[in-house]
């Protein structure tokens, strides 16, 4: 797959340069900027079995993986259990305030210890009580309880905690590298600039407001590419027109991330401003900000609400479950957040559910007959074409083309 991208000015970096990609918005008009050439993604990748279940291990759970926003858990004992590649975790904040991760599986038979649906949270009262025998265990997994002792004669608790996983938290993000052997990660490494930019609206002190999910009968690389270009936007979406004017937009990219810029309706309003007044833009009403974090997460952000959308593989090569959840900053006031919040819930249902994943599973459909050998991505699709190098130079390195 080659794509050779056209030059852009060096990243901003931590700062945010908002007059600067209005300009950019401005000279794009309704195109989005070009990729230097067209790339293509072979049928395999999407349809295969094997192929699969080696990415799941190698972008999921050898990868750093989003687990959560901290208001989640935010206080001591609130627990958040979710599945990544397949591998039932529990993630839970101590009284000391440290997230934890876990796999949730109980040491004495395998039960999940704590049986809330994927992705929902609770409070354990510091205690985590598997349901099937009792067995119990505390915010930093160790065993603590057994009910009926003796019936297991010389058990070594210190020996039988839940097993940990490595998990690092910072601006609001909670991400975990899941498989054991994997390198270690730092998550402000990860991030590198864009953890700034996080910081620099505020994302931790956000506060959820909704969780839910969706599942698509599709391969989750499909249901991914959906959120990385606008090109089919006047196509397949012509009612998000009046919110997001055209196909224009501005691509950056940080390491193996990016950040889609949008215009929104109240842009041209900005633009007869004097330049001056567009490093001003406000996101909501100027501009929306479209974060694609390596693999598979999206997080649309506008001043003071954010949508974090994780596109996960499901439970075989071809399902793929997207989750949501809403953030708001405190002060945001209430009109906003209605406003915000409606347009994130018009963007997952109407859009996403009911027009992108149909679209998606009719790809996969062909996909699965045959009928394509591969998907090709033209130049307006450049967000996807970094994606897909990213993604294949690391299944490379693991040895699958
Ligand atoms: Fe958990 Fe028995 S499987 S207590």
């Amino acid at each position: 797959m080659k794509s050779n991208r056209v030059k852009r000015p060096a990243s901003s970096g931590a700062a945010v340069d908002r007059g600067e990609l209005v300009s950019r918005l401005n000279a794009a008009g309704h195109t989005p900027e070009f990729a230097g050439s067209i790339c293509q993604v072979p049928r395999k990748h999407y349809v295969d079995p094997d192929y699969f279940a080696a990415e799941t291990t190698v972008l999921f759970r050898k990868y750093p993986a989003y687990v959560g926003h901290s208001a989640e858990i935010s206080a001591a004992g609130d627990y958040k259990t979710l599945k990544i590649a397949g591998v039932p975790l529990l993630i839970v904040r101590g009284g000391d305030g440290v997230a934890r991760g876990f796999r949730n599986t109980c040491r004495h038979r395998g039960a999940p210890v704590m049986t809330t649906a994927n992705g929902n949270c609770g409070n354990g009262g510091g205690k985590m009580i598997c349901h099937y025998h009792g067995w119990t265990y505390d915010t930093r997994g160790a065993l603590v309880g057994v009910p009926l002792p003796a019936a297991f004669p010389n058990l070594d608790r210190k020996a039988n905690g839940l097993g940990p996983i490595r998990v690092q938290e910072k601006y609001g993000l909670i991400f975990a590298i899941i498989d054991d052997d994997a390198p270690d990660f730092d998550l402000v490494d990860h991030l590198g600039d864009l953890g700034p930019q996080f910081d620099s609206i505020g994302l931790a002190g956000f506060k959820p407001a909704l969780h839910e999910s969706i599942v698509a009968p599709t391969n989750w690389k499909l249901a991914w590419e959906t959120f990385g270009e606008s090109y089919h936007v006047p196509a397949l979406h012509p009612r998000l027109l009046a919110i997001i004017p055209g196909s224009g937009l501005a691509y950056d990219s940080f390491g193996p991330h990016g950040r889609i810029t949008l215009p929104l309706a109240g842009l041209p309003e900005l633009l007869a401003q004097p330049k001056s007044r567009w490093a001003a833009a406000e996101s909501g009403v100027h501009i929306l900000f479209h974060y694609l974090l390596f693999p598979n997460i999206v997080v649309t952000l506008m001043d003071g609400a954010a949508q974090i959308q994780n596109i996960a593989p499901g439970r075989h090569v071809g399902e793929a479950v997207t989750t949501q959840t809403q953030v708001f900053a405190p002060t945001l006031s209430q009109e906003k957040k209605n406003t915000y919040g409606g347009f994130f819930n018009f963007s997952l249902h109407d859009l996403t559910a009911n027009e992108d994943y149909p679209m998606a599973a009719g790809i996969y459909e062909s996909l699965v007959a045959g009928s394509l050998q591969h998907t090709t991505l033209g130049r307006a699709e450049w967000p996807l074409h970094l994606f897909h190098q990213q993604r294949q130079r690391l299944m490379a390195a693991a040895g699958f083309a």
